[in-house]
């Protein structure tokens, strides 16, 4: 399931429906959900005001299982693909690595999400018509309480960026790795 909000600039990506979400048909509406509400309310976002999707839009099991690669290469092009071509969004909110590796594209599938969350990647390091912020999935801190803290400094860093105010990605975050893999990393300022 998908929430595309008609000329919407961003969309939010997460990974896959959960039990609530499958039954309903709209996605990021159980504890994960609840959660990405509240996080949009600490930016001053309104749920109502931005689009809401998912990379794959089927359980894979019972239990909430990471989707695999191919379930992901399967679904994307059939659903989210589609989705972003309607939209036309400025920005894509990339939530977890499934979304965020799928989004990125190859270039990018060694990097962990301990690299790249909080920062933007821009359409000439990506190919894609808009820029992709990468953030830890709203459910990240209750599945490893230690994430909590970056879970809520994603959002704050997505609303500089929002604001055309991320000046640098944080110093901590562009590891060797980072820097080899994209050399064209610039201040948006
Ligand atoms: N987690 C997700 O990634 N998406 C949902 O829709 C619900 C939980």
């Amino acid at each position: 399931p998908a929430q595309l909000v008609e000329g919407a600039e961003l969309l939010f990506v997460a990974e896959a429906p959960g039990s609530n979400e499958a039954k309903d048909g709209v996605p990021l509406i159980g504890k994960a959900g609840k959660f990405f509400d509240h996080l949009l309310g600490t930016i001053g976002i309104n749920r109502a005001e931005v689009s809401v999707s998912n990379t794959v839009k089927c359980r894979i099991s019972t239990s909430n299982d990471t989707p695999k690669p191919e379930h992901v290469a399967l679904c994307a092009p059939l659903w989210l693909e589609q989705e972003l071509v309607l939209q036309q969004p400025k920005v894509v909110v990339a939530m977890g690595a499934v979304s965020a590796h799928y989004l990125l594209g190859e270039k990018f599938r060694s990097l962990l999400m301990e690299e790249i969350h909080g920062l933007p990647f821009y359409p000439d390091e990506t190919g894609r018509p808009f820029i992709v912020f990468a953030t830890y999935h709203p459910a990240a801190g209750f599945h490893d309480s230690t994430k909590m803290g970056a879970v809520y400094d994603d959002f704050r860093d997505l609303r500089l960026l929002l604001d055309g105010q991320l000046a640098r990605p944080r110093d901590e975050y562009p590891t060797p790795s980072y820097e080899e893999i994209l050399p064209s990393l610039r201040d948006p300022a």
